[in-house]
Order: structure tokens, then C-alpha cells, then sequence
């Protein structure tokens, strides 16, 4: 739950900067990322809810994930629109199968984590799925960015996990 909490925190600050930078250079995909941008703050919320009912602190790779996320979010936005959708079918993609797996893993044993899981799977899809249906496989941008951002968004959530 608390990298859970952590990764949407690092989400809410990737879309962030796409969006600042989306204004100058790709204004055509400002108002996609300000939806995505208030589901992230919405699951991020959820996932505050639980570490609070739990009494966990924050994960210690929260800020971590925040500037990873910020940094990400601002490059890939000043380099625009393929980038940006490019960099979100990476992301969603690792985020998709970590929480697959969580749910997996908790489906018998913890009730409010899976309410919680599951109440937010849809919305990753969702983001997921738009963003890939821009996208050209054989898109240098994609073919440049997605083992990049895969390899990152999985290190992060890796190091959260041992934290
Ligand atoms: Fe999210
Ligand atoms: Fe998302």
C-alpha cells in the first residue's frame, strides 16, 4: 500500500510536468492530462485512506518517486506529444502488472487493499489504452522511450518494495 501510495504520488507529478509542458509544446493533449492528472490525485487520495487506517507512515521512496516522476514528466513533455503517450503506455503498462499481481497476491488475505486496488484498475486501463491507441509501435519515440521508462517505473516500484 505504501508503494502504492508512493507510485500514484510519482504518477500525479509525471503528468504534472507533461502538463506544464504540454501547454507550450503539445496543446492539443492538455485537457487528456488534466483527466488523467485528477484520476491520479483520486488514487492517490484512496491510498492515503488505507495507510491512514493502517497507521503507516509514507514509504520512504515517496519524494523519490515524486522528482523521478517530476523529471520524467518535464523532458518527456518538452519533447511532446509522441513522447508524452509513448512514456504513459510505459508506465501504465508496469503499473497494470504490479497491481495485477498485488491483487493476486492479496485477493484472499486483505479485503481493503483489493477494495482499493480494484477501484482504481479501471482508470490505469483507461489511460493505458488511449494513450496506446495514439501510438505506432515502430514510432522511434516509443521504440526509444518504452524500454527506458519500463526499466525505471520497474526499479522504482523494486526499490519501494525493499524499502
Ligand atoms: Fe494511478
Ligand atoms: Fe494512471
Amino acid at each position: 500500500m505504501k508503494v502504492d501510495h508512493a507510485g500514484e504520488h510519482g504518477a500525479i507529478c509525471i503528468y504534472s510536468g507533461q502538463l506544464f509542458m504540454a501547454r507550450l509544446f503539445a496543446p492539443d493533449m492538455v485537457s487528456e492530462l488534466k483527466e488523467f492528472l485528477s484520476h491520479e490525485r483520486r488514487h492517490r487520495t484512496v491510498f492515503q485512506a488505507e495507510l491512514q487506517r493502517r497507521n503507516y507512515p509514507r514509504c520512504r521512496s515517496y519524494w523519490l518517486c515524486g522528482i523521478g516522476g517530476l523529471v520524467l514528466g518535464l523532458v518527456t513533455g518538452i519533447c511532446g506529444r509522441k513522447a508524452i503517450v509513448a512514456t504513459t503506455v510505459a508506465v501504465e503498462s508496469v503499473v497494470l502488472k504490479h497491481l495485477a499481481h498485488q491483487l493476486h497476491e492479496l485477493g484472499d488475505i486483505d479485503p481493503h487493499a483489493v477494495a482499493a486496488i480494484t477501484s482504481i484498475v479501471e482508470e490505469e486501463q483507461h489511460h493505458h489504452d488511449q494513450s496506446a491507441a495514439q501510438i505506432d509501435v515502430r514510432d522511434p519515440w516509443f521504440r526509444a522511450l518504452n524500454p527506458l521508462v519500463t526499466a525505471w517505473t520497474e526499479t522504482v516500484i523494486w526499490m519501494g518494495m525493499r524499502s
